[in-house]
């Protein structure tokens, strides 16, 4: 289920950036965002929270999440492409935000039913599916609060983006990265801890303060900044010499962390009315292709072999991680510059974004088959 669930995601990227001149551009966002990114994470999280709380695998009965979640994704984007579908927007809604609840509800459970304490990455996704549910509810609550639309919007906006994906990735990123370079940092639990209470806080100022409240969102912003910021001084102490290289997942995962804190400084940029005059200045593209393209290739490329064989770790895990994590670190530089150039409203660094990203699946697919083969002759 997990690997399909990130072909698709890629496959959806990729067809949203070209697509993105043509379609709306909320089409296009959600496209990727609700369509490829949210079940991509529902599926993630649904692997590793067994993992998180030390119980037994999921049961293959919870692959109905993602579904769901995709679904309402869908119905979303169809919504904004065709304007006879406008019901597709409160039922896309509903469809994600059962999803979400669920996935919370049986994540509450496996806590409840652990011995000792889960690692601290649970509560960072316990939270992020909250801020989901609550953005997803805000688009519910502007169909019967007309008026107070637009402020819903801005709410679900940063409540979906800083908080649902962000603190996602931020708890996922600070997990993987010193897997990736195979030097675990003891540090990585204490860290999530302390920070946690910073990126909540933050998110929900940025996300009420934009809505209703402008300087609560600059104060918000300040202290949702804290915990990517101690998170990236810490990597280039301990793992520099893997972060530059030209291969490997390293860079990519950087880069994302990078483009993550870049695209919520275009944000900030963006909410000072003189610089909002200027359309050019776009946070949401920066978001995609220096954050969400970089993130998810680099995770794919370390995780796609656990995921098509998990159990023990052997040799054909290793080539194929390797074939993955090939030219990287160029990769990387490229999405740096795609989201850079997207972020200040430059149309092609979305057409960078999307070429890169379309070498990485041919990439992947020639990887795979590679695997496959190689698998099918000594298939123990
Ligand atoms: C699945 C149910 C969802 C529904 C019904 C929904 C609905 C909406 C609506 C009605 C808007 C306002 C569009 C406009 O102003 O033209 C919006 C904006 C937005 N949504 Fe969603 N959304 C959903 C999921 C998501 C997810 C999962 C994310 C991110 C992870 C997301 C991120 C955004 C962003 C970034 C915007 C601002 C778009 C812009 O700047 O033009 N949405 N959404």
């Amino acid at each position: 289920m997990l690997p399909a669930l990130v072909f698709l995601a890629l496959t959806a990227f990729a067809a949203a950036l070209l697509w993105s001149s043509h379609a709306g551009r909320a089409a296009a966002l959600h496209l990727i965002l609700a369509v490829g990114a949210m079940p991509l994470i529902f599926g993630a999280m649904s692997h590793f929270i067994p993992v998180l709380t030390r119980t037994r695998s999921a049961p293959s009965a919870l692959a109905i999440l993602p579904v769901l979640a995709l679904a309402g994704g869908a119905l979303v984007v169809a919504a904004f492409g065709f304007p006879g579908m406008l019901w597709g927007q409160p039922a896309g809604a509903l469809l994600a935000v059962t999803a979400a609840g669920a996935l919370f509800v049986w994540s509450r459970r496996r806590r409840a039913g652990m011995l000792g304490r889960p690692h601290p990455c649970l509560d960072w996704y316990e939270a992020a599916l909250a801020c989901l549910a609550a953005a997803l509810l805000a688009i519910l609550a502007s169909v019967i609060w007309p008026q107070q639309a637009p402020a819903l919007r801005r709410l679900h906006l940063h409540l979906n983006t800083l908080g649902f994906v962000g603190l996602t990735a931020m708890a996922t990123l600070a997990v993987l990265l010193p897997t990736v370079t195979g030097r675990p940092d003891p540090q990585v639990g204490p860290r999530l801890r302390r920070d946690l209470p910073w990126a909540v806080a933050g998110t929900l100022l940025v996300a009420f303060g934009a809505a209703w409240y402008g300087p609560l969102a600059w104060i918000g912003g300040a202290l949702w900044a804290i915990p990517p910021m101690r998170l990236g001084t810490r990597w280039l102490r301990l793992h520099r010499a893997e972060i530059v290289a030209l291969h490997g997942a390293a860079p990519l995962l950087t880069a994302a962390l990078a483009g993550l804190l870049g695209s919520a400084m275009l944000g900030a940029v963006n909410a000072i009315p003189a610089a909002a005059t200027f359309h050019s200045v776009q946070p949401a593209w920066a978001f995609v292709a220096g954050f969400i393209l970089p993130l998810v290739s680099g995770a794919a490329s370390q995780l796609l072999p656990v995921w098509l064989r998990p159990g023990v770790q052997f040799g054909w895990h290793a080539r194929l991680r390797n074939d993955l994590g090939r030219y990287g670190g160029a990769r990387a530089v490229l999405f740096v510059i795609a989201g850079s150039a997207a972020g200040t409203g430059r149309e092609w660094g979305l057409l960078l974004g999307a070429v890169t990203l379309i070498l990485f699946l041919l990439q992947a697919s020639i990887a795979l088959v590679q695997a496959l083969i190689i698998q099918s002759r000594s298939p123990s």
